[in-house]
């Protein structure tokens, strides 16, 4: 009787809270994404009365972990309910861009790059390849086409319509050649605060980086959620593995190894790339790192890819200020109570203070509610491939909000009829349909087709 009774108040609140969204025009903060996700000039085919009519009855769902996390094709509401913050970064970039008139076609040539860019567009949903440029040798092959099928997935997950876009995406660390270069846009893994130009996108590593043991991340994310031990069984130490020399960050990484040195809570180690050994006994897989109660992050040659995977265990996380953006950072939080990580001098030279005071014994509750902070917030939300998903359409959308140009989906080509030898106009579509590019590798190729070649290695 009394969960009846419960049932019955709950149900009253929930519906004296339709009630007053209805009356109100709904919750602010879905009222308010849903105008910056609607393009001001609607392109591709017009929404459906019966679509916007789902919208209205969803208003009641929640996000849901497990059940959502894999879900790829959450739609626009559903998004925004699920994952209300993380669309900061792409907000940003359409308020700079609209602030100075839009972008033009001139911002998707891909020849200032040099290599590691591809120009592609979506077209009535399709994701097309214009342009891979530079993009097949063993560094960049991987991440341009880990990049493009996260991409794609996200596309074609979706049941609504998207509107047309074209646009480049770079794979490399650095999006801009010159870091004082704005002259150029692109929608890049990584920026500086001052490259306010940039779009940032998911990073490669959300489809998979198989060359260095990642083979998918949602299947990092299954094996966590099986295999990880309760945080206080996990070893009380913290961890890092990474190479020290030749990278833009040598002084972060340096300051670690100093501050860690010969201290029984540490189990922090250089590694040397030239030197089999070395490798063979020190290196630690993304999920080995999930075994440590606590983990340190440092920027590598700019950002650094494994933060996003420290960011899935259950664990502490101590970091340096990061000076490179990803499209989740803000969602770090160095204090207060949703603190998910503890933030340390860019040196690491109060880390032994810091690691003293978590350890302390009389802490144990609050450094264990970082850890829970955390894991809520990135492995349950804001990191799962369902928000990477969200995250990819939101971008389309703020793109699409702010492109000046319409997209050509269509070319003419004159071409002779080989038996009558009579010359007329033929309209295909521009670039190669990303299920043709998945195979072939190339945006154009001859009848019958070569055999490729594919390159592991150099
Ligand atoms: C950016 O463009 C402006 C105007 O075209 C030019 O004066 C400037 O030198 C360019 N900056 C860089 C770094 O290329
Ligand atoms: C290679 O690494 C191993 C293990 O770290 C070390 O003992 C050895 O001295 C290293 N060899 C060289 C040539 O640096």
């Amino acid at each position: 009787m009394r969960t009846l009774a419960l049932y019955i108040v709950i149900f009253g609140c929930i519906t004296a809270a339709l009630i007053f969204f209805s009356a109100t025009g709904g919750p602010f903060f879905v009222e308010e994404q849903y105008n910056r996700n609607r393009p001001s000039k609607p392109q591709g085919p017009p929404i459906s009365h019966s679509e916007s009519h789902a919208w209205q009855t969803q208003r009641e769902w929640i996000y849901k972990y497990p059940r959502d996390a894999r879900n790829y094709g959450l739609d626009e509401l559903q998004c925004q309910v699920a994952f209300p913050d993380l669309y900061k970064e792409v907000d940003r970039a359409a308020a700079w861009w609209k602030e100075r008139g839009g972008v033009t076609e001139r911002e998707i040539d891909v020849g200032w790059r040099g290599d590691g860019i591809v120009r592609a567009m979506i077209y009535d949903n399709q994701l097309y390849v214009i342009d891979a440029h530079g993009v097949f040798d063993h560094n960049h092959r991987p991440r341009a086409l880990a990049t493009l099928h996260s991409l794609h997935r996200a596309v074609t997950a979706h049941s609504g319509p998207l509107p047309n876009v074209e646009f480049t995406m770079t794979d490399h660390d650095a999006p801009l050649i010159d870091q004082e270069d704005l002259n150029h846009t692109t929608w890049g893994y990584a920026r500086l605060a001052h490259q306010e130009n940039l779009w940032l996108m998911p990073d490669f590593g959300y489809w998979g980086w198989p060359n260095v043991g990642l083979r998918s991340y949602s299947e990092l994310q299954q094996n966590l959620a099986a295999e990880e031990e309760d945080f206080l069984d996990k070893i009380p130490q913290i961890v890092w593995r990474g190479a020290v020399e030749g990278l833009g960050s040598h002084d972060v990484r340096a300051g670690l190894l100093a501050a860690s040195a010969n201290q029984p809570w540490s189990d922090i180690l250089p590694l040397d790339w030239s030197n089999a050994t070395n490798i063979a006994t020190r290196l630690l897989g993304m999920e080995d790192h999930c075994a440590y109660q606590f983990l340190a992050q440092t920027e590598g040659n700019t950002y650094s890819g494994r933060l996003k995977s420290l960011l899935n265990c259950h664990s502490v996380l101590l970091s340096h200020k990061l000076s490179w953006i990803e499209h989740f950072h803000h969602l770090l939080q160095p204090s207060g109570p949703d603190q998910n990580y503890v933030q340390t001098k860019r040196d690491f030279s109060d880390l032994p203070k810091k690691m003293r005071s978590l350890l302390n014994p009389s802490n144990i509750l609050a450094t264990q509610r970082i850890a829970d902070n955390a894991r809520a917030a990135f492995r349950e939300r804001y990191l799962t491939p369902a928000a990477e998903a969200c995250y990819w359409r939101a971008l389309i959308r703020a793109w699409a909000d702010v492109q000046t140009f319409e997209v050509q989906g269509w070319k003419e080509k004159l071409v002779e009829d080989p038996t009558t030898g009579r010359k007329k106009l033929k309209r295909s579509m521009r670039g190669a349909p990303f299920e043709a590019y998945a195979i072939m590798e190339e945006v154009e190729w001859e009848l019958p087709a070569k055999a490729r070649r594919v390159c592991i290695d150099e």
